[in-house]
């Protein structure tokens, strides 16, 4: 990749007043629980996006997407979403931050982020794989724009403007698992967060002999989005039913398995047995995200990996928010004594899968799962191999 510094200036003929590196993320476990108020358990990777910006007078935004060769301009005022989804990313943020700031006592970032800026974009994370490429963007843009214009937010704020904007842009009804992991995470740690509370705890990750490999299925799962938001209502509506017997039940992390099976198996010929198997896997992944980190701080790697087969499974059965080729990239490694845990990552749908394998044996499973894919499906795997790096920062 050519020095982004060197691309702005040869795209915006002036010199950018900063670069922002903001990475993507994986998620060891806790799958569709951030939506829910409960558990994640993600890290930033050594993958990341990287903006250049600075500041126009002329009231214009001009962006240019250096791996697509793209370029956009848009007006800085009133924004509204665009047909190419990588202007929403960053539009979107500055929509967020526009909100903000016309509120604030000192409304001078508003109208100066209103003059427009210069902004271009680069990056390695593999689109679309489940590594949060878009959330990184989104990160990259709030914490430049954030410097630029000297405004004062905190990374928890920026965290949630984010979500938002991927919420209003991309529509995308997300949790704040991918933001918070972008903007926080820390070399060699992960990070145990509660999105009910956005309380978080940083462990580090110590695998021993074993490290983490990224399958990639090479399906893209943009198309998820719709499911997505379906299976997020679809736990709303079993809160729903939950909650009149139990007020005090506001999302599924305040209610327990007894409670799922009492009043939602019992309802599933009414509502569908949908509802309760989606409820009964969040339930259960809530839990097992807490027992997980408690092997993680004992050294049973062992223990942990069999947890993360467990949640591929409900991932797979109740929830549904895998495809055919996760699950043959899961049961390739399944019986591997020297793969001790692996399971689809990220919303599902396409993407990779995470593996917790050997590291003396990693090359040979390589070839083992890269031949029973090509054999079992229209696509050839991809490998990564990431390590866990720090959140989002000035270059
Ligand atoms: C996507 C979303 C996250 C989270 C995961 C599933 O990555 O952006 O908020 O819900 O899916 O755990």
């Amino acid at each position: 990749m050519q020095d982004i510094r060197v691309s702005f200036q040869q795209l915006f003929n002036t010199s950018a007043s900063l670069v922002v590196q903001s990475p993507g993320r994986i998620n060891l476990i806790g799958e569709h629980t951030d939506y829910n108020n409960g558990f994640v358990l993600p890290a930033a990777i050594d993958k990341s996006v990287q903006v250049a910006i600075a500041k126009r007078t002329d009231g214009a935004i001009h962006m240019h997407a250096i791996d697509l060769q793209e370029s956009v301009i848009v007006p800085a005022v009133g924004i509204q979403p665009h047909a190419t989804s990588w202007v929403n990313y960053i539009i979107g943020v500055v929509a967020q931050v526009q909100k903000y700031s016309a509120t604030a006592s000192n409304n001078s970032a508003a109208l100066d982020l209103e003059k427009g800026f210069d902004i271009c974009i680069q990056g390695d994370i593999p689109i679309g794989a489940g590594l949060s490429s878009s959330a990184a963007v989104e990160c990259a843009v709030i914490f430049a724009l954030n410097e630029m214009y000297q405004l004062g937010l905190s990374t928890m704020q920026m965290a949630l403007m984010t979500q938002q904007s991927e919420h209003e842009f991309a529509g995308v009804k997300c949790g704040i698992m991918d933001m918070f992991a972008s903007l926080h995470g820390k070399s060699n740690q992960v990070m145990l967060l509660d999105c009910g509370s956005l309380q978080h705890h940083y462990y580090p990750l110590d695998l021993k002999e074993y490290q983490i490999v990224l399958f990639d299925t090479q399906i893209k799962h943009a198309l998820a989005s719709s499911e997505y938001n379906t299976r997020r209502l679809e736990c709303e509506q079993g809160v729903g039913i939950l909650q009149k017997k139990y007020p005090s039940i506001k999302t599924l992390r305040d209610a327990n398995k007894q409670q799922v099976d009492e009043l939602l198996k019992t309802e599933a010929t009414l509502i569908g047995t949908k509802v309760y198997n989606r409820c009964k896997y969040v339930v259960d992944e809530i839990d097992r995200v807490q027992l997980a980190v408690k092997d993680l701080l004992a050294g049973d790697i062992k223990a942990f990996g069999q947890k993360m087969y467990d949640t591929h499974e409900g991932l797979s059965k109740l929830y549904e928010v895998s495809c055919p080729e996760l699950d043959i990239l899961v049961n390739a490694v399944k019986d591997n004594p020297h793969v001790l845990g692996a399971r689809m990552m990220g919303g599902g749908f396409g993407g990779c899968t995470i593996n917790i394998i050997k590291k003396s044996e990693v090359q040979a499973i390589i070839d083992t799962v890269a031949d029973i894919y090509a054999q079992q499906t229209a696509h050839t795997l991809k490998v990564h191999q990431v390590k866990i790096a720090q959140g989002t920062h000035i270059k």
